[in-house]
């Protein structure tokens, strides 16, 4: 096959959801279909997320298990698809954050009887960022939840999408009986039971057909009916182009407990979602089937063992045919790095793949010269753009123990930060190190590996940040701006100016005097000083 076909028949996309609406269980049914076999893993791997830190950290030392269901490639009607996992914790989602940078694609998990939460709306913003085409899967449908017609309005407002339901709910909770499938016109009938296609699937003529009024009963038929043509008649029709420019979302309704819409939803994602896209450098666009090899790492395991400080890097292949093996050329430093042994995720057929192409992820062994946001290629010098850092809401001084290990907590602080585990901002004034993160778990995961890796005790000290913006723009303004607030003028990792504020409300009067300065909420991870 050759790298066009290749390219063409993948597709890589992740799941968003609050914690709890169901997004273990759809990973399971959809690892179902594709025969995948680390199902157990994936389980243990993903609750470990929400529990308690001390758990955790234990946890961590296992982490062999996560680094296999990062990602789950599986075969699916002569496609390839790769679920890239998001830590299910909301403390670590500067990970998920960035994961989202790697997908083509997003399924959104909503519970039927909560409607969008707050975790799923920090992911859609990312999401919007990329316009990142996305499909919603309404869940837990066999039990009472809110009515349909609600639930995508909500959807609509605060998504600020159009929702185009691909199917129909009959009944909820205890009188559900499945769904009418719009895109296909057929019933869909819920059995229940956890079996791999448990729904009895009905082909009829139309909405009107009498088959239906004898498979749901005819006030069930005559709701279905009314609630359908108002769907139809008020409701926009679908457009895939609409939908790739993340204008429109089809909707599914189903219960991923019950493996019910989970294939309904496999079929729409290898039919309709995009293919690898094309990727934006900071010198040119790179085609997904150039011949030449490149590709971007948006996150870094650690701990695979801790004695060695073994990382797995996560690479997403965005050009040619990654072969195991190959040299490539790691352009932030100019070095050539040796692919040994990269980790792929075919589930299935683990010993023959060893190459890769655009979309899929491969892991790279990594004792400390990769970063997040490298670039490699086969010898072009240009970076891979659209992978961010993301303003932390949570702000901590380090508090050292033993004032003799400054040096060993630079060293950590710096691989941390490198790794994405927390960033790490030094004050203009007195180089004082604030170290930012989204969650609080990530200060105690931070503290807990510079005690284990880097023989440093220390604890953290509140500081009155709430928020920080990278500025760009007027360097005049920018200088001036510097002059007048140096207690709240720090610089990141790479060196970039940073204004940590007090509140929100601090930037936004302090903005509207300066208009040539923008604040801004995101950095790339690639640019330079
Ligand atoms: P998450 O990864 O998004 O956090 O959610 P997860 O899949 O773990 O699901 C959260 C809870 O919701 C689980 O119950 C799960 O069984 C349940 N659930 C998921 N899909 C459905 C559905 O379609 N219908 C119903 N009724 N429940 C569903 P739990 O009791 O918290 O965990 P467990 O003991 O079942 O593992």
């Amino acid at each position: 096959m050759d790298i066009e076909e290749e390219v063409a028949r993948r597709r890589t996309f992740a799941i968003i959801s609050h914690p709890d609406a169901g997004k273990t269980t759809m990973t399971e049914k959809l690892l179902l279909f594709g025969g995948a076999i680390q199902m157990a893993g994936t389980v243990r791997a993903r609750k470990a997320d929400r529990h308690a830190t001390s758990d955790w950290m234990k946890l961590e030392q296992e982490r062999g298990i996560s680094v296999t269901t990062s990602v789950m490639q599986f075969p699916f009607a002569n496609h390839v698809v790769n679920l890239l996992d998001t830590p299910g914790h909301q403390d670590f989602s500067e990970d998920t954050y960035r994961t989202l940078t790697a997908v083509d694609s997003a399924l959104m998990m909503i519970d039927a009887a909560r409607g969008v939460q707050s975790q799923t709306v920090k992911l859609l913003e990312v999401c919007r960022m990329r316009t990142t085409p996305i499909m919603t899967f309404i869940n837990k449908l066999d039990r009472e939840g809110r009515d349909p017609l609600d639930l995508m309005a909500e959807i609509e407002e605060i998504m600020g999408v159009t929702c185009i339901p691909f199917s129909w709910p009959i009944g909820i909770g205890r009188d559900f009986q499945g769904v009418y499938n719009l895109h296909r016109d057929r019933l869909e009938l819920f059995r229940g039971g956890e079996h791999a296609v448990p729904e009895e699937i009905v082909s009829v003529e139309d909405i009107d057909d009498d088959q239906i009024d004898e498979l749901i009963g005819l006030e069930a038929a005559d709701a279905l009916r009314e609630e359908v043509m108002l769907v139809r008649e008020a409701g926009d029709a679908f457009d895939l182009k609409k939908y790739l420019n993340g204008e429109q979302t089809p909707v599914f309704f189903g219960s991923a407990l019950n493996n019910f819409g989970v294939k309904e939803y496999l079929d729409c994602l290898v039919e309709l979602a995009p293919r690898p896209r094309h990727t934006m450098t900071t010198t040119r666009e790179v085609e997904t089937n150039e011949g030449k090899v490149s590709g971007f790492v948006f996150k870094i395991q650690a701990n695979m063992d801790p004695a060695h400080r073994d990382r797995i890097a996560f690479m997403r292949v965005c050009s040619g045919t990654f072969k195991k093996g190959m040299r490539l050329h790691q352009v932030r430093t100019g070095s050539q790095i040796r692919m040994h042994n990269p980790i792929t995720f075919m589930a299935q057929e683990r010993s023959i793949v060893e190459t890769a192409f655009a979309g899929d992820i491969v892991g790279l062994h990594d004792k400390g010269a990769i970063q997040v946001g490298d670039t490699f290629t086969e010898g072009e010098q240009f970076q891979v753009t659209g992978i961010p850092h993301f303003a932390p809401e949570l702000f901590r001084k380090v508090r050292l123990k033993n004032p003799l290990a400054s040096k060993a907590l630079h060293k950590g602080l710096v691989h941390l930060g490198e790794e994405g585990a927390a960033q790490v901002f030094k004050r203009q004034l007195g180089n004082e190190v604030i170290v930012g993160a989204v969650g609080s778990l990530q200060f105690e995961v931070v503290a807990h590996r510079l005690q284990h890796e880097y023989n440093v005790d220390c604890s953290w000290e509140a500081v009155s940040y709430t928020c920080c913006r990278w500025l760009h723009g007027d360097q005049n303004q920018i200088d001036k701006l510097a002059r007048l607030y140096p207690q709240n003028l720090a610089t990141d990792a790479r060196g970039h100016l940073v204004f940590m504020a007090d509140g929100l409300y601090q930037i936004n009067s302090i903005g509207e005097r300066y208009d040539d300065v923008r604040f801004s909420k995101t950095m790339e991870m690639t640019a330079s000083k």
